[in-house]
């Protein structure tokens, strides 16, 4: 960097009231320093998004990497890049481990490029004691902000960069750039997006959770529940549509209370029932619904529907009735086996997946049998399986008989075990079928294959080309190897693939 490199700040006397032309207005003004400092350099200066835990992080991280493309930077490959960002998850302990983990090759990177900007946000930073050890041990960090202020990127970025290049640090900033907010009942709309893929897209439905399970940190670190606006949504997915996206998945924390805040209330099933009506749009997807909220009404919605696809996520956490209480998830046993029943009566060939955690306070040999009892019964398509983790501030935390972890290390194994001898056997079922796959991309270790999915989630790897890449293709599933299929395109007389719908 030039010696004498000093960022003049810009005025901003004409800076607007309303969102989201606040923050385009921000992005006019970062568009300006990314320039000068770009010019310094002598080339365009790089991004790069790292995502950390779930779907609605990553849907998160597009709008990120949307805004820092609109003010000029160019997406990288690598973390050796002139703007990081580090979209943090905190549902488990080890998500946060690997974070400070690699923060410090952060560091070191930015040794050697007295431009780059570090930024930190999502989950991890709702947390008081993550701001507090980052400013103790981490000043090398321009940016932190959390989950409710996430559409205030462009201002944040434009403070962040006056506070690190115009030798005039904001009032009380001193160097580090933090805003952190407690909660927010605000959705703000119709900021830059990048996607990551072209033909499929997450859309978020809805913000935060009200459930607060015992063991789960995430109300505290999303906020209360919050819906959008069907109208804005349905907007949304045609946008994308006419933008070429032929999959969306619908994103909340529990899908199934969709509406329920809204002026005028509406069920998620009802939203669906508009989403399907979309023409272009092939497939729907949603994540993640809870059991106790799962109607009647969804079920008779997704057995009719042509688009949704066949595949349910139905967390399960425990078989154990006794530990289902504890955990705060309001079903038992009985009634989570019999809604499968429910819902297997009505889709017969509906794929369905689970999150289980192992290890929860008090959770003795009995109630893991319930657990594996469970699994059994369902037979699961495919299940994530978790340790136990211990979030300060839940209620969990708190609880005594807290399980050893040899013990509950040895319970995990068991079910792992069971968990993919009986995902094996599952995807077995399909071979031999011709079935439509959404092709997503190059296969990684062969380039003269192409992976893509089957509308139950399964992935499919099959002989193709990139150009391939978006479209729905009849495959005959040759042969199933463990969890995925190999497959051949059935193609039409004119040696093209079918295409569906
Ligand atoms: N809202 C979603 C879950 C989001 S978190 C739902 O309720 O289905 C994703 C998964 O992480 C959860 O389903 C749970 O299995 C797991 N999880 C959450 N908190 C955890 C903790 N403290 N320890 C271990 N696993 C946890
Ligand atoms: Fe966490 Fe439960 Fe909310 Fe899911 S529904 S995010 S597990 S509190
Ligand atoms: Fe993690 Fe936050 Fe998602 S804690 S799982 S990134 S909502």
């Amino acid at each position: 960097m030039e010696k004498n490199f000093r960022l003049e700040i810009a005025d901003k006397t004409r800076l607007p009231e309303s969102e989201p032309e606040r923050q385009y207005y921000f992005m006019d003004i970062a568009r300006e320093y990314v320039s000068r400092l770009a010019a310094d350099k002598g080339s365009p200066l790089t991004f790069h998004v790292t995502t950390f835990g779930c779907q609605m992080n990553a849907r998160d991280s597009e709008k990120l990497a949307g805004i820092l493309t609109c003010i000029g930077y160019v997406e990288c490959e690598t973390e050796d890049a002139d703007f990081v960002i580090y979209n943090t998850c905190t549902v488990r302990e080890n998500a946060n481990n690997k974070v400070y983990g690699r923060l410090g090759y952060l560091g070191t990177l930015k040794k050697k490029n007295p431009r780059m900007m570090i930024g930190l946000c999502g989950c991890m930073m709702q947390e008081q004691t993550v701001v507090d050890k980052l400013k103790e041990s981490y000043r090398f960090v321009n940016l932190i902000f959390g989950t409710h202020n996430i559409y205030k990127f462009a201002e944040l970025a434009v403070t962040a960069m006056e506070n690190s290049f115009s030798g005039h640090p904001h009032k009380g900033a001193v160097g580090m750039t933090i805003d952190i907010w407690k909660d927010t009942d605000k959705i703000v709309e119709d900021l830059p997006v990048e996607r990551k893929y072209a033909f499929k897209s997450g859309v978020n439905i809805m913000f935060g959770c009200n459930n607060f399970c015992s063991y789960c940190i995430v109300p505290y670190v999303r906020g209360r529940e919050r819906s959008r606006e069907p109208a804005e949504i349905i907007r949304e997915i045609k946008r994308l549509v006419a933008d070429g996206v032929v999959e969306v998945m619908l994103l909340g924390q529990n899908v199934n209370s969709y509406g329920k805040n809204l002026k005028e209330p509406m069920t998620f099933a009802q939203l669906l029932e508009e989403v399907e009506q979309i023409e272009g749009l092939e497939r729907i997807r949603f994540m993640t619904s809870h059991p106790k909220d799962l109607s009647d009404e969804l079920i008779a919605v997704m057995k009719k529907s042509k688009k949704i696809c066949r595949h349910l996520h139905l967390p399960l956490q425990s078989g154990s009735s006794r530990i289902l209480k504890k955990m705060n998830r309001c079903y038992d046993k009985e009634h989570y086996l019999a809604l499968v029943d429910k819902i297997r009566a009505a889709i017969p060939d509906i794929a369905l997946t689970t999150d289980i955690i192992v290890g929860f306070p008090g959770e003795t040999e009995e109630d893991f049998a319930e657990t594996l009892d469970v699994v059994r019964r369902v037979e699961y398509d495919s299940a994530f399986t978790f340790l136990y983790s211990k979030r300060t501030g839940t209620p969990a935390a708190a609880m005594e008989e807290q399980i050893p972890e040899p013990e509950v290390k040895e319970r995990f194994d068991r079910l792992l075990a069971e968990v993919q001898e009986i995902s094996a056997k599952k995807a077995r079922r399909l071979t031999g079928c011709t079935l439509p796959v959404l092709i997503e991309e190059k296969n990684e270790q062969d380039a003269a294959l192409v992976t893509g999915r089957l509308d139950n989630n399964s992935v499919v790897h099959l002989p193709g080309t990139a150009d391939m890449i978006g479209q729905i293709c009849q495959v005959y599933l040759e042969e199933c190897r463990g969890f995925y299929y190999i497959g051949t395109p059935v193609t039409d007389g004119n040696g093209a693939s079918d295409k569906q719908g």
